[in-house]
């Protein structure tokens, strides 16, 4: 049996690897996580106690990741501080998490001799010219362009850097934009879902023309499991499911799954830099790992997405108005 250390697997995309990795493989877990405002151990609830441990604490204590790294076969890194706007109020935590924490899991797995697989984005790219059939590939450029995406961007240079020069067996994936249960409200379709069964109308920044490539986090962990067992050290592979989609057309899906007119939605101030366009080209993925996404129809994946909250107003209302807040006093 691998035994797997999962960072930040309280929050949204590692609770569903977790989950997703005890289901479906024998592998046993035990979660890193400082349980931030988007860590939540209700995530991990019920879990098997033989094959599943979760442990409160940072990747920035170098101590705590030795003994952890140690103990483990294999580090998958999902660990960060994770949202735009956030870092444009306060990039602080970002440079500590993203960069700092992941030079700290570097170091374990270099004194360890241990296999990491590093999660990381499709941000670190830049953006994409709306309207146009270009898309990412492993071998674009990096140009990233808010704080979280910048750390990203130093978090990937720091895990080659240390394959190259320390001979550290890891792998990187960059990924298309994620939905599914267990997304923080204050993330968009969860925003706009939550808004809905609170009477509020949805909100798009600025025009609403900016285009996400959407996957359902099932499928994106299902591409991290099979690089975990077959990627090549030193490679970085691009998860995405030609998902593109503009936030008006994802807004006006919601609404009519959820039974309201299309444009029951109001426009609100917009992202500083907000990156116009994402679109991955997973062929590497899909060729060299043999990995095809599930969720082909999107807007089931959606459906079973939109039900989750409903079902789950318990998990989502204590963050709710204080997400809110935040939000208004930006005009967003
Ligand atoms: P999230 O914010 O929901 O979860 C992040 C988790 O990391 C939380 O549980 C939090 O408590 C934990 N954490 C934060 N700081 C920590 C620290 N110092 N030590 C240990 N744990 C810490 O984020 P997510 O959306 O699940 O993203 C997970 C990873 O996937 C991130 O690395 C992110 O950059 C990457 N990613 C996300 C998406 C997406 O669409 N959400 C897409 C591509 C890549
Ligand atoms: O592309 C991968 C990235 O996707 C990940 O690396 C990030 O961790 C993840 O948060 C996500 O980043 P985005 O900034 O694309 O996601 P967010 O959910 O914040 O916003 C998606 C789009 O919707 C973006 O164009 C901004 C817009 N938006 C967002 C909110 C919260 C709105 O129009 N209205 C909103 O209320």
């Amino acid at each position: 049996m691998t035994s797997l250390l999962v960072t930040g697997g309280a929050g949204f995309i590692g609770s569903n690897f977790v989950h997703w990795a005890l289901q479906h493989t024998d592998a046993s877990v035990v979660v890193l996580d400082a349980l931030t405002y988007a860590g939540n151990p209700a995530n991990l609830a019920g879990l098997p106690r033989e094959r599943f441990e979760l442990v409160a604490g940072s990747v920035t204590t170098p101590g705590l990741v030795n003994e952890l790294v140690e103990a483990a076969d294999a580090v998958v890194h999902f660990a960060a501080e994770s949202h735009n706007d956030n870092s444009l109020e306060g990039p602080g935590a970002f440079i500590d998490t993203n960069i700092l924490g992941t030079y700290h899991v570097l170091q374990a797995v270099r004194q360890f001799g241990r296999r990491l697989h590093h999660i990381s984005t499709d941000e670190v790219y830049g953006e994409l010219a709306l309207g146009t059939a270009e898309r990412f590939t492993p071998e674009s450029p990096y140009d990233p362009s808010s704080p979280y995406s910048a750390s990203k961007a130093a978090s990937d240079h720091l895990v080659r850097a240390w394959v190259r020069s320390f001979g550290v067996e890891a792998t990187i994936s960059n990924s298309s934009n994620n939905y599914g249960p267990r997304q923080h409200v204050e993330k968009f379709i969860p925003r706009q879902i939550t808004n809905l069964i609170d009477g509020i109308r949805p909100k798009l920044y600025g025009t609403g023309e900016n285009v996400r490539d959407w996957i359902h986090v099932d499928d994106h962990n299902a591409a991290v499991w099979e690089i975990l067992q077959k990627g090549r050290s030193g490679e970085t592979y691009l998860i995405g499911a030609d998902g593109e989609r503009s936030n008006k057309e994802v807004v006006e899906l919601i609404l009519q799954l959820m039974g309201h007119g299309a444009d029951w939605y109001d426009h609100v101030n917009d992202r500083p830099g907000h990156d116009l366009r994402y679109a991955i080209d997973a062929t590497k993925l899909r060729e060299e790992l043999g990995w095809e996404p599930r969720y082909t129809v999107f807007s089931e994946g959606l459906e079973d997405t939109i039900t989750w909250y409903e079902d789950n107003e318990a998990w989502w209302r204590p963050m709710k108005a204080a997400t809110e807040e935040r939000y208004a006093a930006r005009g967003q």
